[in-house]
């Protein structure tokens, strides 16, 4: 655990707080090479703000960088998002520093209020395109409601060019350093984030792009991960991933109990991979969810296959299929496929299960035991639908 500190110009710092052996994220997002959050220090000729702080644990750690770097007075805490990763230090900021204003916007002030028991008194309220000035520098909000909660607002110094995104734009990296070294490593976590919390609410994401494009912007510095000095980086994946595009890909989620589901995923994977598919297969038993997110934010086709258990959908298949329903994801076509014994109501179960998603549902396939030479025939006839849906679709190659 640490907090490491970045001196990014005269009066800019980071002060990264750590966590590398942190496993998941709100008890369910894999984080497979741990998180840090990002505070800013910014030092105004008359004030000085600190945007964003850290999660609870790291207070102690924060709170030392700061009287390391000398900051016996502190007069604004902006909190762009009150997500206790970035606003648990809150209270004990205000212990050192009672002086301090939290400045933030009424939604985020109203959940700060309501997780953190920070009384009305401390706060100022800000509205979309307010600005601060701390004497030489000003600080402008920029509300972009649902990054993923209703409260996110972005900080921009007007004087540097620089975007605090928080969430927005950000990775779950432990990493140390300030800017980006793997474009690829960045990517695909920056990726991951995208589809676990930020891919239901496309439509906002798209607007929070527009906003920045009207903005001159040199630095984007988000509240987890390295930062860009190449926004147009970060910037155009997103755009991508929020775009109306999908890729000319299948993703099967599959559990198997006795091989047979195991034996139809393997078949439909063949057929439309010899057709030029790029077919993703994910074992429910093993996989971490977050690869299973980032694959389907632009699959053309979700497939979930599953046995019928206790009448049922196997239940980590019915976990997936809540999730993918959650997740929105822009895909354009979703298939059922599995193995019965003797009966159950899975596909009714997992069709209702998928209500979210704007998807044509290709006629499913459930099958009795193993595959036979007819089950095979049914597999042939959904890939050939597959396969021609996607042709007569606008895909992007994958
Ligand atoms: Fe990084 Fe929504 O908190």
């Amino acid at each position: 655990m640490s907090v490491i500190v970045h001196k990014v110009n005269d009066n800019v710092h980071l002060l990264r707080s750590i966590d590398a052996n942190r496993k998941l994220f709100d008890e369910l997002i894999p984080l497979p090479d741990g998180t840090s959050y990002n505070a800013y220090l910014i030092k105004g000729s008359e004030k000085t703000a600190l945007i964003d702080t850290t999660y609870p644990p790291k207070i102690e750690f924060l709170t030392n960088r700061l009287k390391e770097l000398g900051v016996d007075k502190l007069d604004y805490i902006i909190s762009n998002h009150a997500e206790q990763d970035h606003s648990g230090a809150i209270p004990k900021l205000l212990e050192i520093y009672p002086e301090a204003k939290i400045v933030t916007n009424a939604k985020c002030k109203a959940l700060i209020m309501e997780f953190l028991l920070v009384s009305d008194d401390k706060f100022i309220v800000v509205g979309d395109r307010e600005t601060l000035s701390l004497g030489d520098k000003t600080l402008e909000f920029i509300l972009a409601p649902w990054v993923h909660w209703p409260d996110t607002m972005f900080t921009y110094l007007k004087e540097d060019k620089i975007l605090f995104s928080c969430d927005f734009l950000g990775s779950h990296l432990a990493i140390d350093d300030l800017f980006i070294t793997d474009e690829d490593n960045v990517y695909k976590a920056a990726k991951r984030y995208y589809a676990e919390i930020m891919m239901p609410f496309r439509a906002h994401i798209k607007k929070h792009l527009e906003k920045i494009d009207t903005l001159e912007v040199d630095l984007i510095m988000p509240s987890h991960g390295p930062s860009y000095q190449n926004p147009d980086f970060i910037l155009n994946a997103y755009k991508d991933w929020a775009s109306d595009n999908v890729k000319n890909e299948v993703v099967i989620a599959y559990v198997s109990m006795y091989e047979s589901t195991r034996m139809m995923v393997d078949y439909l994977s063949q057929i439309l991979t010899s057709n030029k598919i790029t077919v993703k297969t994910f074992d429910l038993i093993k996989t971490d969810i977050g690869e299973l997110a980032m694959d389907i934010v632009d699959a053309a086709t979700i497939v979930i296959a599953s046995p019928t258990v206790l009448t049922g959908a196997h239940p980590v298949a019915a976990n997936a299929t809540y999730l993918v329903n959650a997740l929105r994801p822009k895909t354009k076509f979703a298939s059922i496929i599995g193995s019965f014994g003797w009966g159950g109501n899975m596909v009714e179960q997992l069709k209702g299960m998928l209500g979210n998603l704007k998807v044509e549902l290709i006629e499913p396939v459930m099958i009795k035991g193993q595959p036979k030479e007819a089950d095979f025939a049914l597999l042939d006839s959904l890939a050939k639908e597959i396969i021609n849906k996607h042709e007569n679709s606008m895909l992007i190659k994958a």
